[in-house]
């Protein structure tokens, strides 16, 4: 168990930046998100994943949106859980958050397991 936690521990801290973290930290996102791997809510890497495929340069604007105002039936394997809206988030928070997500997948990709890239 505490070898587990301190792996978790080691991965959480090379895969992020500092602030986007706290922030997700703070607000509880990681009560239903996990940055790889899903939860009650998918996994940050595979969100970041599908909305580059799907929205290109608008992925981040995507993503905002959907913290911002709250998501459902987006990904088809998480039909009972909806996204909360956060519009309590200032705007800095909300870039802050986004760009750390996508950030988290443009490094760590290559760590996703192929049968958990897709994550819909
Ligand atoms: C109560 C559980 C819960 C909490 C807390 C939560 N989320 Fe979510 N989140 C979800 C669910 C469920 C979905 C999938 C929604 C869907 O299918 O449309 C989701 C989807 C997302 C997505 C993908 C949206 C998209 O458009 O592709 C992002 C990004 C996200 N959440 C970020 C966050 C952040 C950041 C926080 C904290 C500020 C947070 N979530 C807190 C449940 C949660």
């Amino acid at each position: 168990m505490k070898k587990i936690l301190l792996v978790s521990l080691a991965t959480v801290t090379v895969l992020s930046a500092q602030s986007g973290e706290t922030l997700a930290k703070d607000n509880g996102c990681m009560e239903c998100h996990n940055i790889m791997g899903k939860k009650l809510a998918p996994a940050f890497m595979g969100t970041a994943r599908k909305n580059l495929k799907w929205y290109g340069n608008d992925a981040k604007s995507k993503i905002i949106d959907s913290i911002k105002n709250g998501s459902k039936m987006k990904y088809r394997n998480f039909a009972d859980t909806e996204m909360p809206a956060y519009k309590h988030l200032s705007d800095k928070d909300l870039d802050e958050v986004s760009t750390w997500i996508l950030d988290l997948y443009r490094s760590n990709r290559n760590a996703m397991p192929a049968n958990r890239r897709g994550g819909r």
